[in-house]
């Protein structure tokens, strides 16, 4: 059986990163890696806070991360004045959830494939306040087709105010129709969240296009910016809605200052974030995203083939940008949070390589990126030594 070639590397491209060099870097999907030059510049904003901090929180730092967020929602396509801020896609979950006001009667749904902490706090949500949750199954083999039709046949109009949807989903690396899955949810008068936590960056979807109520997703992790940068995006008839978790100074200032303004931060990663983009600009971002999709696309497959995974059981993500690829290990093995979290450290551990590795309705996988900094021999690496780890128990 052939293996896809790899792509050519991005000459230079991982000097531009400070990650261990003895240190194979698979997952960039989990908490990115932040270029040097994005580091530099969120030093530089330090030290000129550090300088006179209160110049620097009381002279024109509002208008300044409004500066910054026009910038990122006009490279995600997304409404300048419909984006704010916020630190992660949790938060951003947890104040969509929070500005809803369920009541006893409602109903939040998901699907089993969704992120694992908004779960949590879908669940808090509705226990707070006598709403319901309720979990899609969808297996792994799903056709698009079918997906909208389990979605469409999951909604119950008058009781479901929000569904939630992964635009790619984290534990099984698959991407979601979400326009389409919007537009079922729309018929039926449901509000929809789409978790794009892995979207900003490597995919060329733009928020616009997704049309969904609430948009959420990461900047510091395929964006290149600095860790706790976030976008959440609210479509105009919620605007008035959402409210902040934390009430601030700003709070009269309305959407989205009151929601981005949360007292005495660290705002200097959001005003860093623009030099990721510049970052991944001057590589190219089309360049960035077709090579690591076919790298993602190369390790999964010499690492399928070592552990006797044939080509076309190896899940497949459901578009041609996707950067992450899942490979099925052994039955019995990583199943639960426990085990999968035993074994990512194992791997870590002794073959110095840093893997996701998570339990899916009863099933363990091992799920790899492919980035800029990454190289085909890191999978080779792996692909030769995980067998015999995986064979020592
Ligand atoms: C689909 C999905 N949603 C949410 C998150 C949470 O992101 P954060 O930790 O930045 O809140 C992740 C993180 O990997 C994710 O994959």
């Amino acid at each position: 059986m052939t293996v896809p070639r790899p792509p050519e590397p991005i000459p230079g491209a991982r000097l531009l990163f400070s990650l261990d060099p003895s240190v194979s870097h698979l997952n960039h999907g989990s908490f990115g890696a932040v270029p040097i030059a994005v580091q530099r510049a969120q030093q530089r904003l330090r030290d000129e806070m550090e300088s006179n901090p209160l110049r620097f929180f009381t002279q024109g730092l509002v208008d300044r991360i409004a500066h910054a967020r026009r910038h990122l929602a006009t490279f995600l396509g997304a409404d300048p004045d419909g984006t704010a801020l916020v630190g992660n896609v949790t938060a951003a979950a947890a104040v969509v959830l929070q500005s809803l006001a369920l009541r006893p009667g409602d109903e939040v749904v998901t699907t089993d494939h969704g992120y694992g902490a908004v779960a949590l706090s879908v669940a808090r949500e509705c226990a707070r306040t006598g709403a319901v949750s309720r979990t899609l199954p969808v297996p792994l083999s799903t056709t698009d087709e079918e997906l909208v039709e389990i979605v469409r046949d999951g909604l119950r109009p008058g009781r479901t105010r929000l569904l939630i949807v992964d635009q790619l989903t984290s534990p099984t690396a698959r991407l979601f129709p979400t326009s389409a899955l919007v537009a079922v949810a729309r018929e039926r008068g449901v509000p929809v969240l789409v978790d794009a936590a892995h979207a900003p960056g490597m995919l060329p979807t733009t928020v616009a296009s997704v049309g969904a109520d609430f948009w959420v997703g990461n900047l510091h992790k395929w964006a290149f910016a600095p860790r706790g940068t976030a976008a959440l995006v609210v479509a105009e008839r919620w605007r008035e809605r959402v409210q902040p978790l934390v009430v601030s100074w700003e709070q009269d200032a309305g959407y989205p200052t009151r929601v981005e303004w949360q007292a005495t931060l660290d705002y200097t990663g959001w005003l860093a974030a623009p030099v990721g983009l510049f970052t991944l600009r001057s590589l190219g971002v089309d360049r960035v995203r077709a090579h690591n999709a076919a790298l993602a696309a190369y390790g999964q497959r010499v690492v399928g083939d070592a552990l006797g995974v044939a080509p076309e059981r190896l899940p497949e993500p459901g578009g041609p940008a996707v950067a992450m690829r899942l490979v099925p290990l052994p039955p019995g093995v990583a199943t639960t949070l426990d085990a999968a979290r035993e074994l990512r450290a194992r791997i870590a551990d002794r073959i110095g390589a840093e893997v996701s590795v998570a339990g899916w309705n009863g099933r363990g996988y091992l799920r790899l990126c492919g980035q800029v900094y990454n190289t085909p021999e890191e999978y080779d690496r792996l692909a030769v030594r995980l067998p015999t780890l995986l064979a020592r128990g």
